[in-house]
């Protein structure tokens, strides 16, 4: 079994490149995201105020949240779109930084890590330090934040002003769940494109391999 880490800041690229690197590696990819946007949608729907952590915990823990073929499913239906809007990105961080909600999560990630004999791809905040912590690789993705800016406001259609400001704001509110793993290796994807950047995590990956099976890992 293979599992490889991706962790980083909102817009760094998480998602492009391990996606990429789980199809060229034939690996599942968990999007740990989706499963946090998911609970929001949920505890959206149910009216409750993410402020009340006990009551959104248990809308949570109630929720039919189920990932597959790259989609998410809420109670059944798929709602990959719905997950995606600005009405669930206003208010998931403050849903993931309930420690419920956290706990019960990181067990359907790994449930889902676990679906997957050849390994997976895991990607978020705390993919390294608390969902996959032995993984082969574990990668912390950055860019620069003028970078960062310019591709949220292109998947958006938004302006880079505004998204330069959502973005320290949301960097504020994610810190809780942004530690860096032990071993991590830092990746700066500012001027690489996803191919360079398959390429040099595959190679990390050869080489961590190596070095354990020689017992130097
Ligand atoms: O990566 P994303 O934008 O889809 O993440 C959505 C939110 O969930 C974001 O506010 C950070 C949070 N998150 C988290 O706290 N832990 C993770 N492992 C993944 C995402």
């Amino acid at each position: 079994m293979t599992v490889v880490a991706i962790d980083g800041p909102s817009g760094a690229g998480k998602s492009t490149l391990a996606r990429a690197l789980a199809t060229r590696l034939g690996l599942r990819h968990v999007d740990t995201g989706a499963y946090y946007r998911a609970a929001a949608l949920a505890v959206l729907r149910a009216g409750v105020d993410p402020a009340d952590a006990t009551t959104t915990a248990k809308v949570v823990r109630g929720a039919g949240i189920a990932r597959s073929g790259g989609r998410t499913r809420l109670d059944g239906a798929d709602v990959e779109d719905d997950i995606r809007g600005p009405e669930v990105t206003a208010v998931v961080s403050d849903v993931a930084a309930i420690p419920e909600v956290r706990a019960h999560l990181v067990h359907l990630q790994r449930d889902e890590v676990g679906d997957d004999p050849a390994g997976a791809v895991v990607e978020g905040r705390d993919a390294g330090t608390v969902v996959v912590p032995d993984a082969d690789l574990k990668v912390w993705l950055t860019a620069s934040p003028a970078e960062r800016a310019l591709r949220r406001a292109a998947e958006r259609g938004g302006d880079v002003a505004a998204e330069a400001d959502a973005l320290v704001r949301r960097d504020r509110r994610d810190a809780h769940a942004m530690a860096r793993a032990d071993g991590v290796v830092e990746v700066d994807g500012t001027d690489a494109t996803v191919e360079q950047l398959v390429e040099r995590l595959v190679t990390l990956l050869r080489d961590r391999v190596t070095a354990l099976a020689e017992g130097r890992g």
